[in-house]
């Protein structure tokens, strides 16, 4: 595509059975903010759409749970959502739901219209049944061991240990969530979606980008676990998938189809239809046409999702629109993987989460440091892992100390020298950059320098590297601290006045940069910044897009004469006592965690080894990669076959860990491998290099993996 027209982002439609956590931020949402903040102010036209998901058993079981009806439970947690996103700062043009009467007529339609155009097969299978209950038992209505991994809490789309993606007849002991009763086996029909029908082009889409016979987007800019993930599934073999439940709530399948009676919509058929949903909504109440958003292929349809939804928003979702015809497909689906809290996953059952809603009551005004924190931690390419003490670290060393502190060291140069009004100045005098080179430049040059700054945050974003983006702001600060360290204004202002008002006006440049570079990531800092600068308070459109045009001319953004406002803290420290209170509040659910587990076994250690010489060790050339493709070695029930990257090369690795891990769910995953293994043929296929493992205490398998982003190919000493 050119340089698209419009953009239509949208996020995730989060399960209104819970409250958010941090995960759910740092995963689908705050991302997708920062896109559509920072593309809105360089002038491009963005909807940002997003709505609660209020169907399936994520709904009715937490409603059963809470001695709620499903229309309680989503009315509840969707006021929730919608005042915690805000709270944020999330900047929705709508925030929607799908129970509402629109989403369903317009689901509807959907199914009408693939059932018309004989999209659909009709299938009658067998499926469990809760004879207590009266129920069929699909997706999470019914638990069992997983084939893979032995955990006996895996669902029936789901493990959630290793990921894999299951159907109900996969899993060994079933038995039903509603009762704990063993499940018989009963007939139902139900209608599919025959994916294996389209396998041939949804290849050409993940791989080439292609789509009827037209090049679509560009799949090297679609991140590599995110293709990887597709391949895999591709690669494995897409089947049917049924497309409608026995339910009781969900959209009706609408009642002119023969059969209809009883049968509702398969949450994940219904669910991505809720973004068009939400976008008509958002036209009706604006007056405007939605049809340009979904139709005119010059609109760029960007989506941000979580890892756990790929296959959903990258092929399955995909076929919907196209058998449905005239709506464009997604151009890329960044999305991101988990966000881990103190070392272990995040876990709503297990209540260890920190819970965005109590973190704006704890921290009122402080949304921006844990925005900053969660962009920073962003698990864009792998699990990160968020820590109070992390955070508390970030917010003093690099809010504090870094931007708040220069910022108002400026504020109170140009206070004390100047009255707070920007000074006159000499344009052709130089003064030392801070651009950390120790060059003389202009004033004109220090501008031109500040432009490619701003230009290279912009190729961050463009790109989905939201933590490349954050470090090129939190440069600009820095940049702004070492102009005032080498220049030294308040020495100047004795012997060179002329040169302190430069450098003072170059440094009061720098924070009106700041201050529309800022918003986008911390629109709240932001917005308490142009006040303090005296600025407009209301959000001017554009202003990046503006800034980006007068610092290339090599022109100021604050002119001579320009009078500041007052000085306030943006930041202040946060002492260990508020950090403190936070770690206690995870300790009742850290012992909970842990009554969970009593009944681990006691570990059994492996005999250790005779030692081994230094050179033995140094012989072995150990580096870090990153898994980007895996499948099933056929025939095999132990073998996966990876393709991994080790930054200099790609290379296939057969690893005897297909009884742990479901191959979809470890592309991404970053690994130690040893790569001077002399290669072996493993059934055929040659395998060159190991993959590090680790046993678990509990006879398992665990990824030994570096902490913190690591580039692939670096060696391990
Ligand atoms: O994983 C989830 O939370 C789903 N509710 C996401 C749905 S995204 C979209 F398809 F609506
Ligand atoms: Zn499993």
């Amino acid at each position: 595509m050119q340089k698209p027209k419009r953009y239509l982002i949208t996020s995730a439609l989060p399960y209104a059975n819970g409250p958010l956590h941090i995960g759910h931020l740092a995963g689908a949402y705050l991302n997708a903010d920062v896109y559509a903040r920072w593309l809105r102010a360089m002038g491009e036209e963005v909807l940002f759409v997003c709505g609660s998901d209020e169907h399936g058993a994520a709904i009715t079981i937490r409603a059963m749970k809470e001695g709620l009806t499903p229309q309680e439970i989503v009315d509840k947690y969707h006021v929730l959502f919608k005042d915690t996103f805000q709270g944020m700062g999330i900047s929705f043009d709508i925030y929607d739901r799908t129970s509402s009467a629109r989403h369903h007529e317009t689901s509807q339609d959907f199914f009408r219209e693939l059932y018309n155009k004989g999209v659909f097969t009709e299938q009658s299978s067998e499926q469990y049944y809760d004879e207590e209950a009266g129920m069929f038992l699909a997706d999470r209505y019914i638990k069992g061991t997983c084939p893979h991994c032995s955990n006996e809490d895996a669902y029936g789309d789901q493990c959630e240990k290793c990921g894999a993606s299951l159907s109900p007849l996969d899993l060994k002991d079933p038995r039903s969530v509603l009762s704990g009763a063993k499940p018989i086996l009963k007939t139902t029909s139900h209608w599919y979606l025959p994916l294996d029908q389209h396998e041939a082009w949804l290849k050409e889409y993940i791989n080439q980008g292609m789509l009827d016979g037209e090049q679509h987007h560009d799949p090297t800019a679609w991140k590599t676990h995110v293709l990887g993930q597709c391949r895999s599934w591709l690669d494995a073999g897409l089947h049917p998938r049924a497309m409608t439940r026995d339910l009781d709530w969900g959209v009706d399948v609408p009642s002119d189809i023969p059969g209809s009676l009883g049968k509702k919509l398969y949450v994940w058929l219904d669910a991505p239809i809720g973004y068009i949903s939400a976008t008509k909504q958002w036209a009706e109440e604006h007056g405007k046409d939605w049809t340009h958003w979904w139709k005119d292929p010059e609109t760029a349809l960007i989506q941000f999702i979580g890892k756990d939804n790929i296959v959903f928003h990258c092929l399955i979702f995909p076929v919907i629109l196209k058998a449905y015809g005239g709506f464009n497909l997604p151009i890329n689906v960044p999305a991101n993987q988990f966000m881990n809290l103190e070392g272990d996953k995040i876990s709503t059952s297990k209540n260890w989460a920190v819970w965005v809603h109590e973190y704006l009551a704890d921290f009122p005004d402080q949304q921006d440091s844990l925005r900053y924190n969660m962009l920073r931690n962003m698990p864009e390419q792998k699990d990160s892992e968020f820590t109070w003490k992390n955070f508390q670290e970030t917010h003093n060393s690099e809010l504090v100390n870094n931007l708040a502190n220069f910022i108002h060291r400026v504020f109170v140069l140009l206070n004390k020298y100047e009255d707070g009004i920007v000074p006159g100045i000499q344009q052709d005098h130089a003064f030392i950059s801070g651009d950390s080179s120790g060059r003389q430049v202009t004033i004109k040059e220090e501008m031109v320098f500040l432009s490619a700054r701003l230009l290279k945050m912009d190729g961050a974003i463009r790109k989905f590297d939201f933590r490349e983006a954050l470090q090129g702001l939190m440069e600009v600060s820095m940049a702004g601290n070492q102009l005032l360290q080498s220049n030294e204004p308040w020495a100047l202002a004795k012997t060179d006045p002329a040169k302190m008002q430069l450098v003072l006006y170059a440094g009061i440049q720098y924070v009106a940069l700041l201050s529309r570079i800022m918003r986008p990531f911390m629109p709240f800092t932001a917005q308490k910044l142009l006040t303090m600068l005296g600025l407009q308070s209301v959000e001017s459109s554009s202003d990046i897009l503006g800034a980006q045009a007068l610092l290339l001319a090599g022109q100021p953004l604050l002119h001579t004469g320009h009078q500041i406002g007052e000085v306030a803290h943006l930041f202040s420290r946060m002492g260990d006592e508020v950090i403190e209170a936070q770690i206690q509040k995870l300790i009742p659910k850290v012992e909970a965690n842990q009554n969970l587990e009593s009944d681990v076994p006691a570990i059994a250690y492996v005999t250790p080894k005779d030692p081994i010489n230094y050179d033995q060790f140094a012989a072995m050339d150990l580096r870090v990669g990153t898994i980007v493709e895996a499948q099933k070695v056929p025939k095999a029930d132990r073998l996966l076959q990876l393709k991994v990257d080790l930054g200099y090369e790609q290379r296939t690795v057969v690893s005897g860990i297909a009884e742990y891990f479901a191959p979809e769910a470890i592309i991404g995953q970053q690994v130690l491998v040893l790569v001077n293994l002399e290669p072996r043929s493993l059934r055929g296929i040659e395998s060159k290099g190991m993959i590090l493992m680790s046993t678990t205490a509990e006879g398992g398998l665990a990824f030994v993996e570096p902490k913190g982003q690591v580039a692939n190919g670096m060696t391990v000493q």
